[in-house]
């Protein structure tokens, strides 16, 4: 076995490999992510999942005006583009860039890249969390963005494996040929392209994804970790399964841990030896069953009354439902 290959022992876990090899299931490479890309075959893979640098002078970079490094971002996003297949998706998580106390919100930069280079933008979601810097010159900043964009109209989306349970299950529809009968659908709903991260979120109906902060069972030591929860939806939602999941900036291999606990080949770089490390005992301890994580989707409140309840026709077993203990695997 080559130094850089890491095996899993007895277990039937896959290797981990450090160059692109279509046959393998799981790459991490440290390097540059440009060179990286250039490594990758043309349409291979079916989503791009990443949180770029910000340019904020972080301990893994060094900052430059802002328009050096949208340049140096676009040839990185051209390469992105390439070994995106037609049917997949790039999801682009960024905050923003801040100079001399002037805000730069880098989505709208990146929206005009993509936009320019023939992508469609689907949603553009809103990353709420409740920690952070508090600022005295203006309002705090609580939430970052994922820019998805797809690079054709034929774009691969599943909304069952990501619907959460609806607030009110019970309600019914109250006229027309259908009333009397349960209104909501049995799988949940929608999430919406707000995902929130406050306690009381599940009363205002917003997915709840905590920031991956000092107190969160995910916690490593980068600085800008994001929940696995978070790719783990765009991963559910926007591909399917043996299909390549990429991070081009995988930090501590959040996206990748996503692909990997959904049965997707994934592919993460990062110039970063220590956090490339990190990604390899990550995906080490997920495989021997003990990474600390975030259950997707967890309810944090249950509200009562009669509407708040199941409707007895999903809980008599005539439909699969995700409720309760009949909520089926819907991974
Ligand atoms: C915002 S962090 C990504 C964090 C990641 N999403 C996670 O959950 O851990 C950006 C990462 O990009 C890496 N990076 C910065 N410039 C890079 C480059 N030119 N090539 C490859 N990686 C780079 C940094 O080391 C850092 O880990």
């Amino acid at each position: 076995m080559e130094a850089h290959q890491l095996s899993f022992g007895e277990s039937s876990a896959p290797n981990c490999v450090e160059h692109f090899d279509s046959q393998q299931r799981i790459v991490v490479h440290q390097g540059e992510a440009l060179d990286f890309l250039k490594t990758l075959p043309s349409e291979s893979i079916a989503l791009v999942i990443t949180s770029p640098p910000y340019n904020l002078g972080k301990e893994y970079e060094r900052r430059k005006d802002v328009l050096s490094y949208l340049q140096e971002q676009e040839a990185v996003i051209d390469e992105v583009i390439r070994v995106t297949s037609p049917k997949g998706s790039i999801c682009w998580q960024v905050g923003n860039f801040v100079e001399d106390g002037e805000v730069f919100p880098l989505d709208i930069f990146y929206y005009d890249i993509f936009k320019k280079k023939g992508l469609k933008l689907r949603n553009r979601i809103i990353w709420r969390y409740s920690h952070g810097m508090h600022m005295s010159r203006r309002f705090s900043g609580r939430y970052e963005t994922i820019l998805w964009f797809t690079r054709g109209d034929g774009y691969t989306f599943h909304l069952d494996p990501v619907r959460v349970p609806a607030k009110y299950p019970g309600k019914r529809h109250y006229k027309g040929p259908h009333k009397g009968e349960p209104s909501g659908n049995p799988l949940g709903k929608n999430p919406s392209d707000f995902w929130e991260v406050v306690a009381h979120d599940w009363e205002e109906e917003v997915w709840y994804i905590p920031n991956v902060k000092a107190a969160h069972p995910e916690k490593t030591i980068h600085p800008c970790q994001y929940p696995v929860e978070l790719a783990e939806r765009c991963v559910l939602a926007l591909t399917n399964e043996d299909e390549w999941v990429l991070d081009p900036y995988c930090g501590a291999g959040s996206s990748l841990i996503a692909g990997i606990k959904h049965g997707r080949r994934v592919a993460g770089c990062d110039k970063e030896e220590v956090y490339i490390n990190i990604t390899r005992e990550r995906i080490r301890a997920f495989f021997e069953g003990r990474l600390p994580l975030r259950p997707l989707g967890r309810q944090l409140y249950q509200p009562t009354g009669k509407v708040a309840r199941v409707p007895i026709e999903w809980e008599q077993g005539a439909v699969p439902h995700a409720y309760g203990s009949a909520r089926p695997e819907i991974t």
